[in-house]
């Protein structure tokens, strides 16, 4: 992979920090410094954010690595921090979450109010017989219960196993089983498109096949009918009953706060073990940092669903340690009207949002007159995670959602992880559309080639992390064998993080898409992301997705499926005009073999295209597992309605 083509280091524009933000930022370039200067050091200072019960006596414990210990023999409780902490700072009446359901039903919980409601979930739980050390199922759709129910686990020690609610049985029992979860939540439904869409009966049909199961706790929310077993338990009468004097115990800063699995393409999903102390230490410092959270005045909007990691880290622990107020959203950005997010902003005033690509890139596909209907003043500051964000995508955030004025911060981060690792901090740098620009202070991310050397600016390899940082994954639960495997392995001594990357000539990380996804096209290596850039770059193209197929001259050749802008015409010529456009823009090496106008692109629930889908259709196989598929519709769609060709 070190043979990037020279050329696509061509994205110039730069976007130094508004003045007045820069001037008052949380955190300034100093911080590089001092984390340079003694890294432990620094996060030592980050985890005085926190309240401890009993302070730690070590920072890292890397004997054992790749078992990392943080805050050594600290104790801490996560749920204190993110509720008691702040009423004992005269900052109950402060508003946690402006709720939003779908139909416009809204709930504002104060931070008493949400400290109350999880007190009375984990009295209501130890009931339930849940200990510290057991682990609870989470299968909810985005109501504040979720975050109760997240927040009550962590105040008694149990060890929460987020489901997303879009799962199928499969996926849940499985998750259930790996984990011999104890208890699961969840809610009759939530709503979806304009519709109840039902949760229960999912869950009865995989707590049937799960006998560690012992009850179901189910908050009422749809009012659907539900069929009704003896492990099932309402929520509003176990809860709402449950004594709302709840004193938190502290944990062990290792103690296991919460399991999240990662999908995997074909193989079984990993359960991801993040623990308590450096878990919440650096949520917190991320959140402080890259967001330049004002408690007092920003109100903060993570779009996130609950279920990722997202979700976890940037609704939950990070803005609630941080006090922050903020917006949660049940529904879909298209219902009832595609206005539906930025009704959203100016209804509540948010002046931070943080969102998907995939989410910005619909945007752009539904026009720009949709976001100019609405008065988006209040924005201050606009986030973006979970793939490469193309250049142009970035360029229309800005332009279109941010005024042309709010800096865009693009966080590159896993699961994994846990928080963010390479962004710029908007108060410091000056941002490049489509680059994650620098890991934060405290990280240490390399670019590196294949035989783990560093690459000179202008050189292009694997993403790998060489220090621990605190809210690593501490293992793959119950498999210790595949945590080194798949991370650890590939080069030593630094964590492999699967992703392509090349440093531009500044010095600067771009993220180039999974390594699975880079082409080799007549012996030079190309990465899917830089033509799907290329291709958006195009005033007609809305989105695009490109693989590699097997082609008998080239090795793989470059197959594209393109989502044409608003009301743009396609046609042969188009397709000509396109494939040239890459020629021009990349160089002639990296002109598509074959473009495809689509009506859709097949992506998960999580938003990430699936490129093994689309291989199949580039080399004309019949179609492979598409459970994971976020609308099985759509390939059927681009099956049939696909137009254009060489
Ligand atoms: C993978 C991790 C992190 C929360 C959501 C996804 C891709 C994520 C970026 C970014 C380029 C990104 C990577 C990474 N990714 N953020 N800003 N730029 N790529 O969590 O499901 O664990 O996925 O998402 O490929 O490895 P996840």
């Amino acid at each position: 992979m070190s043979e990037t083509l020279e050329n696509l280091l061509q994205e110039t524009r730069q976007f130094p920090p508004p003045e007045a933000l820069a001037a008052n930022a949380n955190v300034t370039a100093a911080a590089y410094d001092e984390a340079a200067a003694d890294r432990l050091g620094f996060w030592e200072q980050q985890a005085k954010r926190l309240s401890w019960a009993k302070p730690w006596d070590e920072v890292l414990d890397w004997s054992n690595s790749p078992f990392a210990k943080w805050f050594v023999g600290g104790e801490l409780n996560v749920a204190y921090n993110c509720l008691d902490r702040h009423l004992a700072e005269g900052r109950g009446d402060k508003v946690a979450i402006h709720w939003e359901g779908e139909p416009g039903d809204t709930r504002t919980i104060t931070y008493a109010d949400l400290h109350k409601s999880v007190c009375q979930a984990s009295n209501a739980l130890t009931n339930l017989g849940v200990q510290a050390g057991d682990r609870v199922a989470i299968y909810m759709p985005m109501i504040p219960e979720a975050a109760v129910a997240m927040l009550a686990c962590a105040r008694i020690g149990a060890t929460h196993s987020v489901v997303f609610g879009g799962f199928s049985v499969d996926a849940l029992s499985g998750r259930i089983q790996d984990a011999s979860a104890k208890v699961v939540i969840t809610a009759d439904g939530g709503y979806r498109r304009g519709n109840p869409s039902a949760l229960k009966p999912t869950v009865d049909e995989a707590v049937a096949q799960c006998p560690t199961i012992e009850h179901v706790l189910v908050v009422r929310r749809t009012g659907q009918e539900v069929s009704w077993t003896d492990k099932d338990v309402w929520w509003h009468e176990v809860v709402d009953a449950a004594d709302p004097h709840h004193e938190a115990q502290p944990f062990d800063s290792e103690h296991p706060l919460f399991i999240l699995y990662t999908s995997g393409t074909t193989a079984k999903p990993k359960g991801i073990l993040h623990t308590t102390g450096g878990y919440l230490t650096q949520v917190s410092y991320t959140h402080h940092a890259v967001f330049d959270l004002k408690p007092d005045t920003d109100v903060y909007w993570c779009t996130a669903d609950i279920g990722w990691v997202t979700g976890h880290s940037y609704i939950v622990y990070g803005p609630l340690s941080n006090g922050a107020t903020q917006i949660m959203y049940e529904g879909t950005p298209d219902t009832p009207h595609k206005g539906r997010f930025w009704e959203l902003v100016e209804k509540y005033k948010v002046t931070i949002i943080y969102t998907a690509p995939t989410l910005i890139r619909t945007m752009m596909k539904w026009g720009d007159d949709i976001p100019a209907k609405f008065d988006l003043s209040s924005l201050r500051l606009l986030g973006s995670v979970g793939e490469p964000i193309n250049p142009e995508a970035w360029i229309w955030y800005r332009q279109n959602i941010g005024r042309g004025e709010c800096p865009v911060v693009d966080t590159w981060w896993q699961t994994e992880t846990g928080g963010i690792m390479i962004s710029p901090l908007p108060g410091v740098t000056a941002a490049k559309p489509g680059s994650a620009m620098s890991p934060l202070p405290g990280i240490s991310a390399d670019v590196v080639d294949d035989t783990a050397t560093s690459v000179p600016n202008g050189g292009g390899g694997y993403l790998v992390l060489r220090e621990p940082w605190p809210s690593m994954l501490r293992t793959i639960w119950g498999d210790d064998e595949r945590f080194i495997d798949t991370y650890w392995s590939r080069f030593e001594g630094m964590y492999f993080a699967g992703d392509g990357a090349k440093r531009d000539a500044d010095g600067h990380i771009w993220l180039l898409g999974r390594v699975d996804d880079v082409m080799l096209v007549s012996g030079h290596n190309i990465s899917t992301t830089e033509v799907e850039s290329a291709l958006v770059s195009h005033p007609s193209v809305a989105e695009a997705a490109v693989v590699g197929a097997t082609d008998p001259t080239t090795g793989q050749a470059i197959v594209a499926f393109v989502i044409l802008r608003g009301t743009v015409e396609g046609g042969d010529g188009l397709v000509k005009d396109l494939r040239n456009h890459v020629a021009k823009t990349l160089g002639p090496i990296a002109k598509p073999r074959q473009i495809m106008l689509v009506p859709e692109l097949p992506k998960t629930r999580s938003g990430k295209i699936m490129r093994r889908l689309l291989r199949d259709v580039a080399e004309n196989r019949s179609l492979g597992d598409v459970t994971t598929l976020q609308d099985s519709a759509v390939m059927d769609l681009i099956s049939s309605g696909m137009q254009g060709s060489k």
